[in-house]
C-alpha cells in the first residue's frame, strides 16, 4: 500500500479530500499520489498530511504509471474515464453509481465481502453510503439469522450532495440569522429548518433512485437476492454523518441479548445502547469517524422476529472515502487475483 501509485479522481470534491486525507493516514506518500479533477480546479493545492499536493487536469492520459485510481466524481465522468483506466492497467475503484449493479463488478463492504473483491476485473465499485452505513449495523445480525425483509427510513446529510450541499446549509443559516430569504442552489427546497424527504430522481413505483438502491445494493452485497427493503431517505439539516433507523426481520427469532452480543466482536461497528444513560447512535458522535455506530436495538412489536435498532455513521469516511482505501489496502495485502 504504502509503495502503490494512486490517483483520486475528484480529489477536490467531498469524498476526493477526504480520501487523500486517508491515504496520508495509511502513510502513502506524496509522490505517489495523483490528485486529479476538473480544468476548473487544475493548479490548485490540497493539503496532503503535512505535506500538498497540485491539483492535475483529468485527462484520457493521466492514469499513465498508476496502478490504483480511487473514484470521487459523479457518474458520467467516472463512464467516461473507466476505459483509459483501464487500458493504462490500473484497478479502478470507483464512488459513483455507474458500476455497482453491473455483472462482474464486485460491489464491496470489506468487513462483509471482503472476499469478493479478489475476483476482479480491473473494476470494483464502492456501494451507495446510506448502504454501507445499513449493511454494516445489519451485518452481526444477518450472522445469527438470514434477513427476508427490512424497513428502513435515513436521515442524511447535506455533505451526501458533496460541496454544494454543505454551502447550502451554511448560506441558509447565516441568512437566516440575518433575517434575508434563503435561496437553496443544490436542493429543491432550503434544508435549514427544514427536512427533504426525496433524494434522488422518483421511478414508476414511487420510489426513489437513492431508496432503491438500499435494496439493490444489499441484494448484492449480502448474496440475498430475495431480500426486500421498503426505504425512505429523508435529507435532514445535519453538515455530516447519515443517521438510519432499521427495522430488520428474520426467519426465526433469537433475543435482545444474543443481538447485542453479535455486535462484540465485528470490527468497525461500535455497540452504544444506554438510552437511560442518554447514550445513543448520533451524528455528532459518529462525525469523523471510520466506525458505524449502532443502538436502540429492541424487539419489533409487529413480528417476534423483528429486530428494530438505530445506527449512524460518517459517510464520507466509511459511507465513501475509508471504504474505498480499504479495499484498496486488501488488494495491495499480496491476496490480489485479478480476472484477465
Ligand atoms: N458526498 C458523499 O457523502 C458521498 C458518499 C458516497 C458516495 N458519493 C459519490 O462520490 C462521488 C463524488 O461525490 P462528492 O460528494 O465528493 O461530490 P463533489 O463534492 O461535488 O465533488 C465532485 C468532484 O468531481 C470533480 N469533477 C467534476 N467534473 C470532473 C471531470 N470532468 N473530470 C474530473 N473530475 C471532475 C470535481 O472537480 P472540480 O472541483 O474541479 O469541479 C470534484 O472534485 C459521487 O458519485 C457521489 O455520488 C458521495
Amino acid at each position: 500500500m504504502k509503495h502503490t501509485k494512486f490517483a483520486v479522481m475528484g480529489a477536490t470534491g467531498a469524498v476526493g479530500e477526504e480520501m487523500l486525507r486517508v491515504l496520508s493516514e495509511y502513510g502513502v506518500p506524496a509522490e505517489n499520489v495523483l490528485a486529479l479533477a476538473s480544468g476548473r480546479s487544475a493548479g490548485k493545492t490540497l493539503k496532503y498530511g503535512e505535506e500538498s499536493l497540485t491539483v492535475r487536469e483529468c485527462t484520457k492520459e493521466s492514469f499513465r504509471g498508476t496502478e490504483i485510481v480511487l473514484g470521487a466524481t459523479e457518474a458520467d465522468t467516472a463512464s467516461a474515464m473507466e476505459p483509459f483506466i483501464r487500458e493504462c492497467g490500473a484497478v479502478f475503484i470507483d464512488n459513483s453509481s455507474a458500476f455497482r449493479l453491473m455483472d462482474g463488478v464486485p460491489l464491496v463492504i470489506p468487513e462483509i465481502n471482503g472476499e469478493d473483491a479478489l475476483s476482479h476485473r480491473g473494476l470494483i465499485a464502492n456501494p451507495n453510503c446510506s448502504t454501507i452505513i445499513t449493511l454494516m449495523a445489519i451485518a452481526p445480525l444477518v450472522r445469527l439469522a438470514p434477513a427476508e425483509r427490512m424497513v428502513v427510513s435515513t436521515y442524511q446529510a447535506v455533505s451526501g450532495a458533496g460541496r454544494g450541499g454543505m454551502e447550502d446549509l451554511i448560506s441558509e443559516r447565516s441568512a437566516l440569522v440575518r433575517g434575508e430569504a434563503v435561496s437553496p442552489r443544490t436542493f429543491a427546497h432550503p434544508i435549514a429548518e427544514n427536512l427533504i424527504p426525496k433524494i434522488g430522481d422518483v421511478g414508476e413505483n414511487g420510489y426513489t433512485s437513492e431508496e432503491m438502491k438500499m435494496q439493490n445494493e444489499s441484494r448484492k452485497i449480502l448474496h440475498a437476492p430475495s431480500l426486500s427493503v421498503t426505504c425512505t431517505c429523508v435529507r435532514v439539516p445535519v453538515m455530516r454523518s447519515h443517521a438510519i433507523s432499521v427495522a430488520l426481520y428474520f426467519s426465526e427469532s433469537f433475543s435482545v441479548s444474543a443481538a447485542k452480543a453479535a455486535y462484540r466482536d465485528f470490527p468497525g461497528v461500535i455497540l452504544v445502547d444506554e438510552p437511560e444513560k442518554e447514550r445513543y447512535p448520533m451524528p455528532i458522535l459518529s462525525g469523523g469517524k471510520n466506525e458505524v455506530f449502532v443502538g436502540r436495538i429492541r424487539k419489533t412489536l409487529d413480528s417476534q422476529n423483528g429486530i428494530a435498532l438505530f445506527c449512524s455513521g460518517d459517510q464520507i469516511r466509511k459511507g465513501a472515502a475509508a471504504n474505498a482505501v480499504q479495499i484498496a489496502a486488501l488488494l495491495c495485502d499480496g491476496k490480489q487475483k485479478r480476472i484477465p
